[in-house]
C-alpha cells in the first residue's frame, strides 16, 4: 500500500490526521533573539497567536472599528455560489493560517471538497478547530498541518481529489512585504500545481484615517495583542520584560502602502531573555508587524507575476476588501 493509498483510507473514515508540530517552538527563541539584536528591533508577526493571543485576536475581529473579518465575511457569503463554481467540485482544499474559521465553514457547506487541509503554526487552535469541523461535517477528510507556511510545505498527495485549492483568508498575506507575497504566490503555485487554483482575502488601500481606526481601536485590545508578544516572551523564553514600559503605535504609512505596528519603550531600560540582554532608549521601538494594503490593479500585478492568472475579484461596496480568485497560468 502507498502513501497514496494510507491517506485516503484513514480519511475516507471521516477522522482527522495531525502532522507536524514541534519545530516551530524552536525556531521562536532564534528568531526573537535575531529580532531583538537589529538595529531596528523587530519581532515577527507570526509569533502573535499563542493561545492568549489567538483569543485576543478573535476580540479583534469582532471590534466595531475592525472592519476587515466582517467585510470579508459579507463578501464571501454574497459571493459564496459564485466562489465554489470557480472552485470546482470536490477540490482538495487546503487553508493556511485557519484559526477560528468561521467563513471555513462557509466554504465548504459551498465547495463540498473531498478533503480539507487547514495548514496553522498554532498547534492548539488547530486541534481545537479540526475536531469542531469532523463534528460538525461528519464524513469530511480532515488532515490538519501544524506548519509555518511561510516556508517551504510538501503537501500531503490525496488522489481522490479533483484539483487543489488553496484558501488564504484574513488578508494574512498583509503581513508579508512585496518580495516576500511574490515569493510566497510563486511557492504556492507550485504547490498547487498546473490544474490548481487560489483563494485569497486582501485587505484593499482605503482612507487613512479607517485604517487608523482599526488598529488603534478604542478598548485597547489592539494594543494588548502587541503588548503579548512581550508576555509570550516571557512565558515561554524566561523574558523579564516589563509590559508597562512599552506602548502600543500603529500608524498608515502611506509610502509603503502599509499599517506599522510598533511597541515603543516609554523609558530607557533593559531587559533579558535568559543571558541574553537588550537595551531600549527611551521612545525606541520594536517593529512588531506590517499589514499591506493593495489596490485592485496592484494586486493582480503581483500574482501575476507569481503565475497566476488574476480571474475574479469579489468586493464589498464600499471596496475595501477583495477576495480574488486566482488561476493557474
Ligand atoms: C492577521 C495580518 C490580517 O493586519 O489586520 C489585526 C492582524 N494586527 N490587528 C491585520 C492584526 C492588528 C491582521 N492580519
Amino acid at each position: 500500500m502507498g502513501r497514496d493509498e494510507r491517506d485516503r483510507r484513514s480519511l475516507e473514515l471521516g477522522g482527522v490526521r495531525f502532522i507536524g508540530g514541534e519545530t516551530a517552538a524552536l525556531n521562536f527563541r532564534k528568531d526573537v533573539l535575531a529580532g531583538l539584536s537589529r538595529p531596528q528591533k523587530s519581532l515577527p508577526p507570526k509569533y502573535f497567536y499563542d493561545a492568549a493571543g489567538s483569543r485576543l485576536f478573535e476580540r479583534i475581529c469582532r471590534l466595531r472599528e475592525y472592519y476587515p473579518t466582517r467585510t470579508e465575511l459579507s463578501v464571501t457569503k454574497k459571493n459564496l455560489r459564485a466562489i465554489a463554481r470557480f472552485a470546482g467540485k470536490g477540490c482538495a482544499l487546503l487553508e493556511y493560517g485557519s484559526g477560528e474559521s468561521l467563513k471555513t465553514r462557509l466554504l465548504i457547506r459551498a465547495l463540498r471538497p473531498s478533503v480539507y487541509m487547514p495548514v496553522d503554526i498554532s498547534a492548539a487552535a488547530l486541534r481545537a478547530a479540526a475536531k469542531r469541523l469532523v463534528r460538525d461535517f461528519p464524513g469530511l477528510g480532515v488532515v490538519a498541518i501544524t506548519a509555518d507556511f511561510s516556508q517551504p510545505l510538501a503537501i500531503p498527495a490525496y488522489r481522490g481529489a479533483a484539483r487543489r485549492v488553496v484558501y488564504f483568508p484574513g488578508s494574512t498575506i498583509g503581513n508579508l512585504t512585496h518580495e516576500e507575497a511574490h515569493a510566497f504566490l510563486k511557492m504556492t503555485r507550485g504547490q498547487v500545481g498546473p490544474r490548481g487554483a487560489m483563494l485569497v482575502g486582501v485587505d484593499l488601500k482605503k482612507d487613512a484615517n479607517v485604517l487608523h481606526a482599526a488598529y488603534n481601536d478604542a478598548q485597547g485590545v489592539t494594543a494588548a495583542f502587541n503588548l503579548n508578544l512581550l508576555a509570550r516572551i516571557n512565558r515561554e523564553l524566561g523574558g523579564d520584560f516589563s509590559l508597562r514600559r512599552f506602548a502600543h503605535y500603529a500608524f498608515y504609512n502611506p509610502l509603503g502602502g502599509r499599517i506599522e505596528m510598533h511597541l515603543v519603550a516609554r523609558d530607557a531600560h533593559r531587559a533579558n531573555i535568559g543571558n541574553y540582554r537588550f537595551s531600549f532608549d527611551r521612545g525606541e521601538s520594536i517593529h512588531t508587524e506590517n499589514s499591506y494594503k493593495y489596490s485592485v490593479p496592484e494586486f493582480e500585478r503581483l500574482a501575476t507575476s507569481a503565475g497566476f492568472e488574476p480571474a475574479k475579484c469579489w468586493t464589498d461596496p464600499r471596496g475595501w476588501f477583495g477576495l480574488f480568485g486566482l488561476l493557474a497560468a
